[in-house]
């Protein structure tokens, strides 16, 4: 087996990445995203998804989310449109997620605060099903993964998985050492070619091909809730925009980072939230 080769994201190659804006371009130019979102008491990550999302740049956003989010998610983001799911609390919408205009959309992700409701868990299996092209897939739509091990064959080849190391832990299995973890990056990524986003101090990428990507920006201030759904948002805009699943995820962690140094700047690292994150995200 040949080596893995590392690289790493300097602000540099960020910038590089970042592409400009034409002139002569209009909402349709950067894309409709879909997030698939929130259950009852957590319908905030979805709202932090969203507004991420609207901050990086994306020319549309529909929100899927349980109809007790619906009044919330038109207040909180008046920008994005709501598709109230059929069921009250939690994401289950069988007929919702069948009806799903799929070709509307350039980009979906799926996961912050969706919960683990048996209903839940078939609309995670009606999608996979049905969508071909890369997804975002977070937070419990991965425990749902790992409690469903035969879903793991469904997921769109590129699609982006952003697990924290406890998430990992469950679609994978313990480690012994940081060696041994990137190892199992690294096979998990080539294995099911997907972009496996390992979230930490120093985030590491793998992509379908066994390169890993380590970003350079962030700080522990980022360790809050919600800051995870932010970066959800952001990668799911960055697809919708036509950027290619490494692309989107290297860049969009390394801006994530950069926005929680910038409030880090600012404010200190204490005390920083989702929203300062989201609120501080900067393209140029
Ligand atoms: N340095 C740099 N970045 C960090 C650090 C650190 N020390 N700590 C955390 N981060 C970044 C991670 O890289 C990641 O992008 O903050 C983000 C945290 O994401 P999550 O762990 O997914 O946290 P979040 O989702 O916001 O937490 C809310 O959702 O996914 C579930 O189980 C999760 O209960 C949790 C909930
Ligand atoms: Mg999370």
């Amino acid at each position: 087996q040949t080596p893995t080769p590392y690289f790493y994201t300097t602000p540099e190659e960020a910038r590089l990445l970042l592409r400009q804006r034409e002139r002569f371009s209009h909402k349709g130019t950067f894309g409709h995203a879909l997030l698939l979102v929130g259950s009852y008491g957590k319908i905030g990550a979805g709202v932090l998804a969203a507004r991420a999302c609207l901050r990086s740049g994306v020319g549309l956003l529909t929100v899927q989310a349980p109809r007790c989010g619906y009044a919330v998610l038109q207040t909180a983001v008046p920008e994005a449109m709501c598709r109230p799911d059929t069921h009250q609390y939690v994401l289950s919408g069988q007929s919702e997620i069948e009806g799903i205009p799929y070709e509307e959309f350039t980009a979906i992700g799926v996961g912050p605060g969706i919960g683990k409701a048996p209903e839940t868990a078939n609309m995670l299996r009606t999608l996979l099903s049905q969508y071909r092209n890369p997804l975002v897939i977070d937070a419990d739509a991965l425990n749902l993964l790992a409690e469903n091990r035969d879903l793991m064959s469904l997921i769109p080849e590129h699609s982006i998985l952003t697990p924290h190391p406890k998430e990992f832990e469950r679609l994978t299995q313990k480690w012994e050492n940081d060696y041994d973890k990137l190892e199992i990056l690294c096979d998990f990524a080539r294995r099911y070619r997907i972009v496996v986003v390992l979230k930490g101090a120093h985030t590491a990428i793998a992509t379908p091909e066994g390169d890993i990507h380590f970003n350079s920006s962030g700080n522990p201030g980022l360790s809050t809730g919600g800051t995870g759904d932010v970066l959800t948002g952001i990668l799911t805009a960055l697809l919708a925009q036509g950027y290619d699943s490494v692309e989107a995820a290297v860049l969009g962690v390394y801006q994530h980072g950069l926005a929680g140094d910038l409030v880090g700047r600012q404010r200190g690292q204490i005390g920083m939230t989702a929203t300062d994150v989201l609120d501080a995200l900067r393209w140029s």
